[in-house]
């Protein structure tokens, strides 16, 4: 304690110095964008793969556009086909020419696309990340999405109360790159170890859904005790439920995947797929266009303010779902007038999915 008070006494004579040294640091670490007048202001926002799941968030993107009074052209949106590093950058590259005022990405692989993220920073244009984080020290101001190492945890705690006498998990991802497919599975291993479940190495299907099945296909007839199995990313749930029921072993394998898209929500309407962690994607997209927004407009301090930026991250948090909860998660979607087309009128939870859960 007397240490500590010894040196702060000392410090004080330096305070003026000191604070012109923090304030000149600030303005070089991260220079304010020029307040932009809204006709001037357009946002682009860069996702990974085509698939209902960007849909979503393209919709988040269009809402938060049409909500802030932009034109259609304001707010971009773009998705590669599948998992393509190339294709990110040189759309960052391709924006970072027209002088955007902010660029969302979601970088399937982080360390590829931080030089050009660094570079859009550099020219004076907010840089941002969603659905999967950047490095460590990236320029991206802010990440906006899930914790994914947490909510691999719970898709793994998930797995264990499934499978009380242990047994053997195939788990299907589609990037080993991307944060957000490497800290799930770590969380989903972080919760499984030691429990007597079992996993097999994660299979890299590159966001391709026709590759995630013909590979969930590969390793049910390699694994014919497989029983239980994993969809780190939106389709991979949907890939092994097909799986699953061609091979016949909907009561033998039990399956906890990720998101709430339509093919989901009926694997879960069905009993094939036994839980999902719904991430809020639409959430994400929306945000992301707001923050920039705000930060463009308002700047930095009074937008993180806002929107609660905490540590540089907005979590939008996740909804986990099984046939106990589902009307319940659609009642939530729909009082927030969030988007889906899926229904569960004329559906009722089966009785033994309501026991496998109590
Ligand atoms: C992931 C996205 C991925 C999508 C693909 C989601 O679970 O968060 O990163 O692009 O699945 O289907």
């Amino acid at each position: 304690m007397g240490k500590q008070k010894t040196s702060i006494t000392n410090c004080l004579g330096l305070w003026p110095l000191l604070v012109a040294l923090a304030l000149l640091l600030a303005s070089c670490a991260c220079p304010e964008p020029e307040p932009t007048n809204a006709a001037d202001f357009k946002v682009v926002v860069i996702g990974k793969s085509v698939h209902p799941y960007w849909s979503n968030i393209e919709a988040g993107v269009q809402a938060a556009a049409k909500d802030l009074g932009l034109h259609a052209d304001q707010a971009v949106f773009f998705v590669p086909p599948t998992e393509d590093v190339t294709k990110q950058i040189e759309t960052m590259e391709t924006y970072i020419a027209q002088g955007v005022t902010g660029i969302a990405v979601a970088p399937s692989d982080p360390s590829a696309l931080e030089p050009v993220m660094r570079k859009a920073a550099d020219a004076g244009i907010v840089v941002t990340t969603l659905d999967t984080p950047p490095v460590d020290d990236s320029v991206s101001l802010v990440y906006i999405g899930t914790d994914n190492y947490a909510a691999g945890k719970v898709a793994g705690e998930k797995m264990v109360q499934l499978l009380p006498a242990g047994g053997t998990v195939g788990i299907g991802r589609g990037s080993d790159t991307a944060l957000n497919a490497l800290q799930r599975t770590e969380g989903f291993l972080d919760a499984v170890a030691g429990t007597g479940v079992e996993t097999l190495e994660p299979f890299n299907d590159k966001e391709d859904a026709a590759q995630a099945l013909e590979l969930a296909n590969s390793v049910l007839s390699a694994n014919p005790n497989l029983t239980g199995a994993f969809g780190v990313y939106a389709y991979n749930g949907p890939a092994w439920a097909t799986a699953i029921k061609e091979a016949d072993r909907v009561d033998q394998t039990k399956l906890v995947c990720f998101d709430a898209t339509t093919d989901i929500i009926n694997g879960i309407k069905e009993g094939v797929i036994d839980a999902t962690v719904a991430q809020r994607e639409f959430d994400m997209g929306y945000k992301s266009v707001q923050l920039i927004y705000l930060i463009s407009t308002q700047g930095q301090a009074a937008a993180f303010e806002k929107m609660s930026v905490v540590n540089g991250i907005i979590d939008t948090g996740v909804d986990v779902i099984t046939q106990v909860n589902l009307k319940e998660y659609q009642v939530q979607l729909n009082a927030k007038g969030i988007p889906h087309k899926w229904s569960t009128e004329d559906w009722e939870p089966e009785q033994d999915e309501i026991e496998q859960w109590n």
